[in-house]
């Protein structure tokens, strides 16, 4: 298959390129490299360079490397940013998203999976969460994933479109080559790697007063290399059948709590991790737990790496191999220092 992946330099976007250039797939990504790496995309992947409202250009792209299905996770993603500026959020992710989907339709493409959120339930009035239940996101990073998911829906109907809709729960893990390097983090489990290598103090608990076992907030953590097996799963199904749009949600269905993933990052690293409990952090739901019996059903998924040690581990080896993430650093007189040796984190403190 030929696939052009959209926002394909970012951490999930990445490591799905390597799974689809593995299963021997020509693959071409298009990025503009605002939050992604271009050393993130593993050859023979072609990385592009480009705004996704520049709907010339992708129409261009999508011609001339004769794509026959997109994968999509080019997002603004943060929640926060998300409150503080809600017309990024509306350009680029529904903007720039039409724009998208304008070009496929122009290109003559109509095969598209799309990185979508948990964000879209907002506060789940039941766990696990299922995809027929009531989607009311409270905070903008929702609502635009959401209102392009109904962009997707109107597509399909009017322009013949097999769609389907990913909404993901917590990602986390990496694969040797690649992993996750935000600026700024503000995922769990990233920022309780960085005090295991000494590069933070103390992890901060978000809450301990939360109705769950020990008070902090459960979520539903999914391995980056099942995310990434499931868009294949995916793209192979929207080859199927009439056009459709199809949802489904990707967790585990086994949810951890801030608690229990920061004693596992002890285990793991062998590091003290010393934490501090603070106040909440506005907008966090007690419990996001999926429901994901439809992707196990339908499109055969079965997550094999989504334990929380393997995940922890993973991302720890990713961390010691790549003690800068993606950026290189120079020496003085500027030419590159050479990362190919592994360096161990430094020590947290006692
Ligand atoms: N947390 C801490 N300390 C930290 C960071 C996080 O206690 O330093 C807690 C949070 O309060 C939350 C849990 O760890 O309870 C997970 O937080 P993350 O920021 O790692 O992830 P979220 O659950 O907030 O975000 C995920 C997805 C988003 C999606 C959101 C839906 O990453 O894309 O779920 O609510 F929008």
């Amino acid at each position: 298959m030929r696939i052009l992946v959209v926002g394909g330099a970012g951490f999930i976007g990445s490591t799905s390129v390597e799974t689809f250039v593995d299963a021997g797939h020509d693959v071409t990504v298009y990025d503009d490299l605002s939050t992604g790496h271009a050393s993130a995309v593993v050859r023979p992947a072609r990385l592009v360079r480009g705004q996704m409202e520049d709907r010339a250009h992708l129409t261009r792209v999508l011609r001339d490397e004769r794509i026959e299905a997109v994968l999509h996770c080019a997002a603004k993603s943060l929640v926060g940013q998300s409150l503080l500026d809600p017309g990024l959020y509306y350009r680029n992710n529904v903007g720039g998203g039409v724009s998208l989907l304008d070009a496929m339709h122009a290109a003559g493409v109509t095969r598209l999976v799309f990185s979508s959120t948990a964000a879209v339930y907002g506060e789940p009035r039941r766990v696990p969460i299922a995809e027929a239940d009531r989607t009311e996101p409270i905070n903008p990073y929702g609502a635009t994933k959401l209102a392009f998911e109904g962009a997707m829906r109107w597509f399909a109907a009017s322009h013949d479109f097999q769609a389907i809709s990913l909404r993901y729960f917590n990602v986390a893990g990496s694969t040797e080559r690649n992993g996750e390097d935000h600026d700024p983090e503000t995922h769990l489990m990233p920022l309780v790697l960085r005090v295991a290598a000494g590069e933070a103090t103390h992890v901060q608990i978000f809450g301990q007063d939360y109705p769950t076992p020990d008070g902090t907030c459960i979520r539903d953590f999914i391995h980056v290399r099942d995310l990434a097996a499931a868009h294949l799963l995916a793209l192979e199904a929207t080859s199927e059948g009439d056009p459709s749009f199809e949802v489904y949600n990707l967790g585990s269905a086994a949810g951890f709590s801030v608690r229990e993933v920061v004693e596992a990052a002890r285990k793991v690293t062998g590091r003290a991790i010393p934490a501090r409990v603070v106040k909440r952090r506005s907008g966090d739901p007690p419990v996001l737990v999926a429901s994901s019996r439809r992707a196990r059903r339908e499109l055969g998924w079965q997550p094999q790496h989504s334990k929380l040690e393997q995940m922890l581990a993973d991302a720890w080896a990713w961390k010691l191999t790549h003690p800068t993430g993606y950026s290189r650093p120079q020496r003085t007189d500027g030419t590159p220092v050479d990362r190919s040796t592994p360096r161990p984190g430094t020590p947290a403190p006692a």
